[in-house]
C-alpha cells in the first residue's frame, strides 16, 4: 500500500486546519499525498504547511499556470489511487453530485477514475439539509465512500451533527477503501483465495561472524515467482534469504539467513499454503561447530567438518496434505533430466523446475530461464523466457495440477 498516491481535496471549512494532521499520518505511513486546496480552504489553511508536512507541490484553486504540468487535474486525477475529501464542505458535495467543473478540484473530481472518499464537515442545519443529503446520497449510488462527520458543538457554537470525524478515523477509513480496492482487483485472477509460500535465494551456513559458506543464487527466480503469484491473485509468503532484491509489492517476506532458518519458516507457513515452491537453492550441508570469535590462520591447512543439514523439501513432501502442490527445483550440472526426475520422485514434489547450469540463458543470476518442467507423467522443454513469466507459467501448472487432485479426490 505505501506506494499509493492519494489526492486529497481540501475544502472551505474550519476544520481545514485538521486536514495538517490527516497529510502527516499518511506520509509518515509512505503514501504519496498530492493536495488541492480550494481558494476558501485557502483562507483557512496555508498551502505552505501543507507542503512542508507532504514534502510535495500543494496545488491551490484554479489554473494559474504555475505549476509544471499544464494540465494537473488530469495528471493528478490520472496517478490517484485514491481521492480523498477532507474536509468536504457541502458546496463541494453539490458540484460533484452535479458534474460541475469550475475550479481545479471539482474538475480533478470529474476526471478521477479512483475510487473516491469523503469526509464532510458543516453547519448542522447545512448538513441535515434535503439538498446536501441529496447530493450524499447521489455520490453513495456511484459508489463514493463517506466517513460520516461527529455531533458535537460545532464552529458556528451551534451543537449538532457536523464536526469532521477524527484525522485517525478519517485515515483508518482511507486504508480500509484502499485495502478494499486491492482485494477487488485480484478477487476474479487465476489464483484469487490461494495461499502461496515460495522460497528464494542461498542459505548462509555459518562458521565464525565473518565467514560463510554459500552458493550463487541471487534469489531472482524466486522473487519473480512470487511476484506473478501476487499479480495472478494469490495471497503470497516469500521467504527470502540473504539477497537485495526488493520486495514485489503486496507479498509478505520473512527473511532467512541458513537452512535450518528457513526450515523452521517453510515449516510454520506451509501448512496454510496451497502452493509451496522451493526456489531457494539450499546448502546440504553446514559447519559441524561454528564458532563465537573469528578464526585465527593457523598452519598451511585447515580442516573442517561438515554436517548434513535437514532436506527441506523432502520433509514438506512427507507432510503434503491431498490438496497441496509441491514444486521444487533441481540444478544440475550433468544428467539433468535423470537426476532431476529421482529428485521430483524421492521428494515426493508434483512438480519439479529442472534447469541447467550450462546452459547460456538459464540459472543463476540471470533475469532469464530454460528450464524443463517435470511432473511425474510429463517432461515439457520450456525455451528462453523471462523469470517472471517462467513463474507464471509454473503457476499455472501448478493450478491444473491442484484441479487435477481435486477433482479425482471428488470422484472416489
Ligand atoms: O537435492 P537438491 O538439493 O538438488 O534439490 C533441490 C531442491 O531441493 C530445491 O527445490 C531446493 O530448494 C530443495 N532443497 C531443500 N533442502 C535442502 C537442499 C535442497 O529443500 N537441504
Amino acid at each position: 500500500m505505501e506506494n499509493k498516491h492519494i489526492l486529497l481535496g481540501i475544502t472551505g471549512s474550519i476544520a481545514a486546519y485538521k486536514a495538517c494532521s490527516i497529510v502527516s499520518t499518511l506520509t509518515k505511513k509512505g503514501y504519496a499525498v498530492d493536495i488541492i486546496l480550494t481558494r476558501h480552504a485557502s483562507a483557512f489553511i496555508g498551502s505552505l504547511s501543507l507542503a512542508a508536512i507532504s514534502h510535495r507541490d500543494v496545488f491551490v484553486d484554479e489554473f494559474d499556470g504555475t505549476h509544471e504540468s499544464l494540465i494537473p487535474h488530469i495528471e493528478l486525477a490520472r496517478r490517484a489511487d485514491l481521492c480523498v475529501i477532507a474536509p468536504a464542505d457541502a458546496n463541494i458535495l453539490a458540484k460533484a453530485a452535479h458534474g460541475i467543473a469550475d475550479d481545479l478540484l471539482s474538475s480533478c473530481l470529474l476526471a478521477c477514475t479512483c475510487p473516491m472518499l469523503a469526509a464532510p464537515a458543516m453547519n448542522v442545519h447545512m448538513f441535515e439539509n434535503a439538498a446536501t443529503q441529496a447530493n450524499i446520497s447521489t455520490l453513495k449510488s456511484r459508489g463514493w465512500s463517506f466517513v460520516d462527520p461527529e455531533s458535537g458543538m460545532l464552529a458556528c457554537a451551534e451543537v449538532g451533527k457536523g464536526r469532521l470525524a477524527d484525522p485517525e478515523v478519517i485515515v483508518a477509513a482511507i486504508e480500509a477503501r484502499l485495502e478494499e480496492e486491492e482485494k477487488k482487483k485480484t478477487q476474479d485472477l487465476p489464483l484469487s483465495g490461494k495461499r502461496v509460500l515460495v522460497s528464494a535465494g542461498p542459505t548462509q551456513e555459518a562458521l565464525d561472524p565473518v565467514r560463510f559458506l554459500s552458493n550463487h543464487s541471487s534469489g531472482k527466480q524466486g522473487f519473480a515467482i512470487a511476484k506473478a503469484a501476487r499479480a495472478l491473485g494469490a495471497d503470497v509468503t516469500l521467504a527470502a534469504g540473504p539477497v537485495s532484491l526488493e520486495t514485489p509489492e503486496g507479498v509478505e517476506r520473512i527473511n532467512y539467513v541458513s537452512a535450518r532458518d528457513l526450515e523452521a519458516v517453510m515449516k510454520e507457513n506451509a501448512p496454510k499454503a496451497d502452493f509451496v515452491i522451493m526456489a531457494a537453492a539450499v546448502a546440504d550441508y553446514r559447519f559441524a561447530e561454528q564458532f563465537d570469535q573469528k578464526m585465527k590462520k593457523s598452519g598451511d591447512s585447515m580442516t573442517f567438518t561438515l554436517v548434513r543439514n535437514p532436506d527441506i523439501l523432502e520433509g514438506l513432501g512427507k507432510v503434503k496434505r491431498d490438496d497441496q502442490v509441491l514444486c521444487g527445483f533441481a540444478m544440475e550440472t550433468e544428467n539433468l533430466e535423470q537426476n532431476a526426475r529421482k529428485k521430483m520422485l524421492s521428494k515426493n514434489c508434483d512438480l519439479l523446475v529442472a534447469n541447467n547450469l550450462r546452459t547460456e540463458g538459464a540459472g543463476f543470476q540471470g533475469d532469464t530461464n530454460i528450464v524443463t518442467l517435470m511432473t511425474p507423467e510429463t517432461n515439457t522443454h520450456l525455451g528462453l523466457q523471462s523469470k517472471e513469466e517462467l513463474g507464471k507459467t509454473i503457476l499455472l501448472t501448478m493450478l491444473e495440477i491442484q484441479k487435477g487432485k481435486t477433482s479425482h479426490a471428488s470422484v472416489h
